[in-house]
This record gives structure tokens, C-alpha cells and sequence, in this order.
């Protein structure tokens, strides 16, 4: 039986932990709580010891006189860590890193999935702090069940009110379900724009973020796999669990890439490596006068197009293609060219794809139908692309 840790902080939304609480039981899990001492001055931590049939765990110094610390053993165990409600304090404290008390320490601790449903005032959600460690902790890779619009405790009517209890334990159910399905295998993702110096101060480059690489990176890392991410310079925090090699150039990636091939059994090479360099960098700054109106530029290396020619049989080859028009037959093109398995095409340009959060993807493999994805998060689209790189890698196995 799975065993998770369901985390209840003070907010007023906490009547509806105990739904929780019942749903998880339902679905076939042993929950253990974890109260925050602001949230058990609010409800008794009998009533959830009731609920769960352990006792609720509330003061991290009241442990058992046992060779085994707490937290650290609960932190093992676990196979979720759900916050349901989330106060802004726990968010915060999440998102920093502050150890604290039993739930906060917890989370430092413990490498299963976790899951938040935020409960708080209005203002508090929407308040610009709140949002930067939601965010922080999404790039984490913790998941949320984002709060509801309606009545709330403090008389306002807004955001901030828990999510259904139901929405909670399907997602937690969902996280919890995600089989290690890459277990054993070893994927290299690529992910940002390369930057190509002219001299120190000046570079070629694009708006490429990262973010659709390191999604594709967290989510290697979820279903098991050894992932390998070489990423251009980028904004983002590293997906944990994943080895993150950074590179500045199209050259520097190559020689990454060259050197994870051979033990890699899966490539997604999302990253917008830039397709011209100077041919002449200089080591100093140049002047304007001296650079002239006319910069000699030649190809950088292809990277996708090398390792297509490189590739072994058991070895499953991802590109990406970014196109402003004509979507399809470039991409098409591409797969071929290329000696990729599959071609993940999106449209690019006019605030599209670039730098945003969502995409909207195209899975295109030498045969069969195209798979359009509609407008996803960037996270979700990159769980319909495992999901379909596992099937096409398990038919080409067969
Ligand atoms: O030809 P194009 O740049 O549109 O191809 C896009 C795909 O090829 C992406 O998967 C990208 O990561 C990869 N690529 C590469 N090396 C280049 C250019 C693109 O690996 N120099």
C-alpha cells in the first residue's frame, strides 16, 4: 500500500483537508499527517488522527525514541507529498527554503512528487511575492492545484479559495501513478538558444528561453530515466535530478552532445541552436569603424543532422522544428534531412512558442498521421511527447 504525506496548514479552507484526506483512503492510500502548529490551533490534530488512523504528526520535536529521525524517515517513505491547503506562510517558506517545522522540513527532505493547493485571501495569491514562489517552486518541479474563484473567509469575493477536494486527489492519484517508464534508460536533452560571439560584447543569437527543454528534461527525470540536459545560456533554474551541462556555442554543444550519444537511448534536441557564426571572433572588442557593414558569417555544425548519422538502431532521434510558415513541409523536410524518428514542429514568431509559457506542437514520424497537440503548457506538452516517443520507441523495438 502507498503511503503519503498530506500536509494541512492554517488557512480556513482546511475543513476541506479531511475530504482529502477520505479520497486519498479511498483511492488506496495510507495518508499520514503532517499539521503545521498554526493549523492545529485551528482544528484538533485528533480529528485527523481519527480520519487517518496514524497520529497526526504536528511538533517536529516529539519524536519517538527510535534510531530513525521523523521527518527524515516519513521522507523516505512517502510516495507524494500533498499541501492541501497551502498558506501563503508554507509557500513562502517552500519556495525559500526555510526548515522550520515537521511540514517544512519535510519537504526539504523528501524526493517524491509534490503536490500544493494554495488556500489564501486574494490579495495574498495575487500579491507579486506569492506568484514569484509559486513560480520558484514550479520551476522546482512542484506541481499545483490552482485555487478557486468564490466566496472567501475574509468576506471578499475572489481567488484564492481551495480547490474541490475531488480535483486534489486526482491530481495527487495522478502523480503518484506516474510509472517509472524510462527506468534504465539514459536521455539527452537539448534545450536554449547558443550564442555565437562576435567579440565579447556582441553575439548572434534568438529568443529561445528554455523552457520547452527543460520540461522535456523534468519530465525524463519523472519517468525514471538518467537524463542528460546541455543547455545554451538561459534564465531557468536546472530541472533537479537531471546532470545539466551549460554551454555558450553551437561548437560547445556538439562536443556535449558527442560526448552523451553513445550511452544515450533517447535525444530530444529542443534547444534553438543558432544556425550562423562569425568567421572571424575577436578576442577584444571591436570598433565600428573597424567592423565595417558587412559581417562575414558560415554555417555552425548541425547537430541533429551528425548524430542521424550516427545513430545505432536502438537509438531514438527527437528534433525540433521552429517555423513561421509553411509549418508542416519544413518539418517534414527536416525528419528526413536529418535521419530523426520524430519531428516536433511549432509556429514561431508573433509572440508565439518563443520565451512563452504554452505551445501549441506538431508530432510528425515518417509515416502516419500528424499529432496536433492544441494550446498546452509547455509541461503538458512535454508529457504528450514522452508519452508518444515511448510508444513509437516500443514499436520500433517490436
Ligand atoms: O534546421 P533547423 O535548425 O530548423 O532544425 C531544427 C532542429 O535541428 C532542432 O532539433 C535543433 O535542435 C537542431 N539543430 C542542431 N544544430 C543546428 C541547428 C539545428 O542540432 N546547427
Amino acid at each position: 500500500m502507498k503511503k503519503i504525506a498530506l500536509g494541512v496548514s492554517s488557512s480556513v479552507g482546511i475543513y476541506k483537508a479531511c475530504e482529502v484526506v477520505r479520497g486519498f483512503q479511498k483511492s488506496g492510500v495510507e495518508v499520514q499527517v503532517v499539521m503545521t502548529p498554526n493549523a492545529a490551533r485551528l482544528i484538533s490534530p485528533l480529528l485527523f488522527s481519527s480520519l487517518s488512523g496514524t497520529k497526526t504528526i504536528v511538533d517536529i520535536f516529539e519524536e519517538p525514541l527510535a534510531r530513525t529521525v521523523g521527518h527524515i524517515a516519513l521522507a523516505r517513505e512517502i510516495a507524494l507529498l500533498c499541501v492541501a491547503p497551502a498558506t501563503a506562510n508554507v509557500i513562502g517558506k517552500f519556495a525559500g527554503g526555510v526548515a522550520d517545522d515537521f511540514l517544512s522540513t519535510l519537504f526539504l527532505a523528501s524526493r517524491a512528487p509534490v503536490l500544493i493547493a494554495p488556500a489564501m485571501n486574494e490579495a495574498m495569491y495575487l500579491h507579486p511575492q506569492t506568484q514569484a514562489n509559486i513560480a520558484r517552486l514550479k520551476a522546482l518541479g512542484a506541481e499545483f492545484v490552482e485555487p478557486e474563484k468564490g466566496y472567501l473567509a475574509c468576506g471578499d469575493e475572489g481567488w484564492g479559495r481551495l480547490a474541490e477536494p475531488e480535483a486534489i486527489v486526482l491530481e495527487g492519484m495522478r502523480l503518484i501513478g506516474r510509472t517509472a517508464s524510462l527506468k534504465g534508460k539514459t536521455v539527452l536533452v537539448t534545450a536554449g538558444p547558443t550564442r555565437e560571439h562576435l567579440d565579447p560584447v556582441r553575439f548572434l543569437s534568438n529568443p529561445s528561453s528554455g523552457k520547452m527543454g527543460y520540461e522535456l528534461a523534468r519530465e525524463a527525470v519523472a519517468r525514471g530515466a538518467e537524463t542528460i540536459l546541455v543547455s545554451g545560456p538561459t534564465s531557468l533554474v536546472p530541472p533537479a535530478g537531471a546532470r545539466t551541462e551549460f554551454v555558450q556555442t553551437a561548437a560547445e554543444m556538439q562536443a556535449a552532445c558527442l560526448k552523451a550519444f553513445p550511452k544515450a537511448d533517447i535525444v530530444v534536441m529542443a534547444a534553438a541552436v543558432s544556425d550562423f557564426r562569425f568567421k572571424a571572433p575577436r578576442a577584444r572588442k571591436a570598433g565600428k569603424i573597424e567592423i565595417g557593414s558587412t559581417l562575414a558569417v558560415e554555417k555552425t555544425p548541425d547537430i541533429l543532422a551528425l548524430l542521424g548519422k550516427k545513430k545505432r538502431p536502438g537509438q531514438f532521434l527527437v528534433g525540433f522544428a521552429a517555423e513561421t510558415h509553411d509549418i508542416l513541409a519544413h518539418a517534414r523536410k527536416k525528419l528526413a534531412a536529418k535521419n530523426a524518428d520524430l519531428m516536433v514542429a511549432n509556429a514561431v514568431g508573433e509572440g508565439k512558442a518563443f520565451a512563452t509559457d504554452d505551445n501549441s506542437v506538431r508530432i510528425i514520424a515518417p509515416s502516419g498521421p500528424v499529432q496536433e497537440t492544441g494550446l498546452l503548457s509547455k509541461r503538458e506538452a512535454s508529457r504528450v511527447i514522452f508519452d508518444r516517443v515511448e510508444a513509437a520507441v516500443e514499436k520500433k523495438r517490436r
